[in-house]
């Protein structure tokens, strides 16, 4: 992985981290064979910021979702790692920390996580019980699904979905208390309150949306996972509802990780990028960074597979090939099947993009990718104004990689 080393640095030194993922690894049980979908998977994230997450089909983006949810179900196991999820401290005097309290509480004769004062210690989700769990879900972690628009019950209308929820998580709620809250919930989606009876069947895609996310918000969490939340609707709508959500979070402040392919999405709404591939994360970095300087040839196929509004016309390339099947993993790096950069020792060290010895070599090789490799601009590298006219973008398109690499 290309770590961007200010990203992960200042999340930590600003100890205003949410969330933090460490080493994490799935496999699912199939009887074709064993899928590795996540391979040590570590990345953090602050409170308040949105982590956007991209990566072509079946990069484990989902899986990633559902691991931090607990929501893996057979033949997915977690086979290592942590999700560490950092409560609010006591001293900021918010209500969560009571919620989560007993959660914390109840793991304190375990030895393994305590409420430290003013400062609460780390929480991993790995090791909650159900009932933990459910404290959890909800009013600390919520998730908008892939499929949101399916995930509403048929049978019941939008009112009564919030208020499952409510009575469900927040027992002490009176009637009164969660009809109103069902009100204040649905005007803040954009929904007029008097569809608070409408079934899913009797609204349009967008509103079905906004009834998820309202849902969603419902026990104001500090979290909420968005696995691409506008995919199925026509742009316009994507649009309106981005900017809900966007609106949303400058007023509720909650942390959003959003996945999504659209790349170019990010770049407008997430604070921080992290890239996948074929399970595991290759580079991480502020959408800033992102854009001006991708460091990782997939980041940069990524970046250079959407066309720009502005700038002279060029033919869209994509990136070569097909993402490996995740059942048989390329040895090295997963990508050097397809990377036009690759070098000998990619097929056979993990990740030598990072690893100093192998890039020493690629750098005699190529004195191009030494001032890449040191934090240099890359020549002629992607430029958000006028994507495709440099040398990596020639060695995507396959013209001059022999002249420009070997
Ligand atoms: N229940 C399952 N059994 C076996 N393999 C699975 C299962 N669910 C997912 N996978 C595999 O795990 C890998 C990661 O899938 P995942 O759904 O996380 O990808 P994704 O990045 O979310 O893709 P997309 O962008 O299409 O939603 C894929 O190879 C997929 O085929
Ligand atoms: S194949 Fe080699 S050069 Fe290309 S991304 Fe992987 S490690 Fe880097
Ligand atoms: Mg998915």
């Amino acid at each position: 992985m290309i770590d961007s080393e200010r990203v992960e640095g200042a999340s930590k030194a600003s100890g205003n981290l949410l969330l933090e993922i460490r080493n994490l690894s799935v496999d699912y049980y199939a009887a074709s064979g064993t899928v590795h979908a996540l391979d040590d998977v570590s990345i953090t994230l602050e409170r308040g910021q949105i982590l956007g997450l991209a990566g072509e089909s079946g990069s484990g983006k989902s899986t990633l979702a559902y691991a931090i949810t607990r929501l893996l179900r057979p033949p997915a196991e977690i086979l290592g790692g942590e999700v560490l999820y950092y409560p609010r401290k006591e001293s900021e005097g918010d209500v969560r920390i009571e919620r989560l309290s007993h959660v914390a509480k109840k793991k304190r004769g375990s030895g393994r996580l305590e409420l430290n004062g003013h400062t609460p210690e780390p929480v991993d989700i790995l090791s909650f019980t159900p009932a933990e769990l459910r404290a959890f879900r909800w009013s600390e972690l919520s998730i908008v699904f892939q499929s949101a628009m399916n995930a509403l019950n048929p049978v019941l209308n939008i009112g009564a979905q919030i208020n499952d929820v409510l009575r469900t998580h927040q027992p002490k709620m009176g009637g009164d208390a969660r009809k109103r809250r069902i009100g204040e919930l649905l005007r803040l989606v954009g929904i007029a309150p008097d569809r608070v009876r409408s079934y899913p069947h009797e609204l349009s895609g967008g509103m079905r949306q906004r009834a998820i996310i309202a849902i969603a918000l419902a026990l104001s969490p500090e979290l909420i996972i968005m696995d691409e939340p506008t995919t199925a609707l026509d742009v316009v709508v994507q649009r309106e509802i981005l900017t809900e959500i966007m609106g949303l979070r400058e007023r509720l402040n909650f942390s959003v990780i959003f996945i999504t392919h659209d790349l170019s999405l990010l770049l407008e709404i997430a604070d921080k990028i992290a890239i996948m591939y074929a399970g595991r994360i290759v580079e991480t970095a502020t959408s800033g960074e992102m854009h001006r300087q991708p460091r990782h040839p997939y980041s940069y196929g990524l970046l250079n597979s959407f066309p720009t509004i502005y700038g002279p016309r060029h033919r869209m390339t994509g990136i070569p090939g097909s993402p490996p099947d995740l059942r048989a993993v390329p040895p090295g790096c997963a990508f050097h099947t397809r990377c036009p950069c690759a070098f000998d020792t990619c097929s056979t060290i993990t990740r030598p993009c990072r690893e100093r010895g192998a890039l020493n070599e690629y750098r005699t090789r190529n004195s191009r990718f030494s001032r890449h490799a040191r934090g240099g601009r890359w020549p002629g590298a992607y430029d958000g104004a006028n994507p495709g006219s440099g040398a990596f973008a020639q060695i995507f398109s396959g013209a001059g990689r022999q002249a420009v690499w070997r």
